[in-house]
């Protein structure tokens, strides 16, 4: 329990992956609940990191990415919404992520992170905002194991799906590599992982709909379901 393993995109082989989003635990149940979703089949944790300047919202902090990397050793995928992404990479890193996506909009210097990510073993993920055009990413690409498309505007749980994001998942997955991941992020259920499978996507994260469930088990299934569908290219 408790251990750090490193890059988990390529490790986890190539079908659809899900990952709640621990943002919508009830925080003071977080243990029992990120148990049942590594029983139910989860094999990702998404871990929201905002820091009230890059979005208007305060999360978690290092403090809670390390009780959980205590906790299990299911890889953490490390997700900052944060002004200063270099240094917060260093914070996560150290508190145990496997994995950890930053904003494009937030830094000048992309590789600069991806480097200091991959000497220490760790995935590296670039993500952009739904107003944000495929063009700001398509350089540093080819330098990351995964590329999340949010489909909501970053900042809080809960939202609506944007379908206006499905024809950028399709663009981006056009110009991945098959080894790389096309994750996507907000309004996740069973009809719009759907939607994002069959554009492309292949990493599913969801909180409200898992959390917020009453039944974590069934909406994992419900979930599933909606990710296997098939891509129509
Ligand atoms: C939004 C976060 C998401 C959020 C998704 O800023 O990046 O990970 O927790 O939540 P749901 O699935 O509730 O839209
Ligand atoms: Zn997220």
């Amino acid at each position: 329990m408790g251990k750090a393993l490193g890059n988990p995109w390529r490790r986890l082989g190539q079908g659809p992956l899900i990952a709640p989003s621990l943002l919508a635990c009830d925080f003071c149940r977080m243990g029992e609940q990120i148990a049942q979703a590594i029983s139910a089949g989860a094999q990702v944790l998404h871990c929201d990191i905002m820091d009230g300047h890059f979005v208007p919202n305060l999360s978690m902090g290092p403090g809670v990415v390390k009780s959980v990397r205590n906790f299990t050793d299911h890889p953490l995928d490390v997700h900052l919404m944060v002004s200063d992404p270099k240094r917060f990479a260093e914070v996560f890193a150290q508190a145990g992520a496997d994995s950890i996506t930053f904003h494009i909009e937030a830094t000048d210097k992309p590789g600069e992170i991806i480097d200091f990510l991959h000497a220490r073993g760790l995935g590296a993920g670039i993500t952009l905002r739904p107003g944000t055009p495929a063009s700001a990413i398509e350089a540093v690409i080819p330098l990351v194991d995964m590329v999340l498309i949010m489909t909501v505007e970053p900042g809080f749980g809960g939202q609506e799906f944007m379908a206006n994001q499905l024809p950028k998942i399709r663009r981006i997955r056009s110009l991945l590599r098959p080894q790389q991941r096309l994750e996507v992020d907000g309004g996740i259920n069973p009809r719009t992982a759907a939607l994002a499978a069959s554009a492309g996507a292949d990493v599913f994260v969801a909180g409200a709909d898992i959390f917020g469930s009453g039944d974590i088990p069934a909406a994992l299934e419900d979930l599933r379901k909606g990710a296997s569908t098939e891509r129509k290219s």
